[in-house]
């Protein structure tokens, strides 16, 4: 997969891009990451790439010519491009399978300032996507979330762990089960006596209960009233 991300801040994601499992992806050529600025697409001295709002209002809009050179500078057939924008569709693990999955070209557009001007998100945009219901001050931050999501599910990429994705939050439509190492006894808190017997079937219970019951208090939302009563009774 090739993820191009067209930004103002390229300094921002440098070091996110070169960490950890990231980094092991862009090794092995499971991936590879390119970032385009905005502002090597302008002609004027100063490299401008924002403007005023027409119809007035506070802040600066991002102006079409340099996002459209930059999408254009590298956008094949495949490509599919995506906007990060707090007013965006919401990102949730099933986008992030799909996108994974269907697509080997991602182009992902930052905004800044008020945002962008529209016509891009009209004519080159496949996809908006939001984050979460929160406003940051440029879309840098909400590339490098949907790329990492993104990219963990490129077969290759997890490794050895590839069979723990299948159990994580969200693929099941529940949050994941609480997990303990060694020790067995730290301070004055026990590892629940189930985890340590070796019954697997026990423990398999064990954990879908506490994970419907921890969906329950932290994501009521992703479990519906009938589910809950008849899940947490078997
Ligand atoms: C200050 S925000 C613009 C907010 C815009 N005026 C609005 O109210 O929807 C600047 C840029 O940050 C990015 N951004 C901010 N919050 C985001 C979120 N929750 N999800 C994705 N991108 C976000 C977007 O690229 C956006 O264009």
């Amino acid at each position: 997969m090739k993820i191009d991300i067209i930004t103002l801040f390229p300094q921002m994601l440098n070091s996110f891009f070169e960490s950890s499992i990231l980094k092991r992806a862009i090794n092995k050529n499971l991936v590879s990451i390119n970032f385009i600025n905005p502002r090597d697409f302008t002609d004027d001295k100063h490299h401008t790439t924002d403007d005023r709002p027409f119809g007035g209002g506070p802040g600066m809009i991002m102006k079409p010519e340099p996002l459209f050179l930059a999408v254009e500078s590298v956008k094949i057939d495949k490509s599919f491009v995506i906007f990060l924008s707090p007013s965006g569709k919401p990102f949730k693990q099933e986008v992030a399978e799909s996108l994974s999955i269907s697509h080997q070209h991602l182009i992902m557009i930052c905004g800044h300032y008020e945002g962008i001007d529209e016509r891009v998100i009209q004519s080159i945009v496949d996809l908006e996507l939001s984050i979460g219901d929160y406003v940051l001050t440029n879309g840098a931050l909400a590339a490098a979330v949907v790329s990492d999501a993104v990219i963990r599910l490129i077969p290759g990429v997890i490794g050895a762990g590839e069979e723990g994705i299948k159990n994580e939050s969200f693929t099941s439509g529940i949050l994941d089960f609480p997990q303990y190492t060694k020790p067995v006894k730290f301070r004055d808190m026990e590892v629940p006596e189930v985890l340590l017997g070796g019954n697997h079937e026990l423990i398999n219970k064990w954990r879908i209960k506490q994970a419907i019951e921890k969906t329950i208090e932290n994501r009521p939302d992703l479990i519906s009233t009938n589910d809950k009563n008849d899940e947490i009774n078997t």
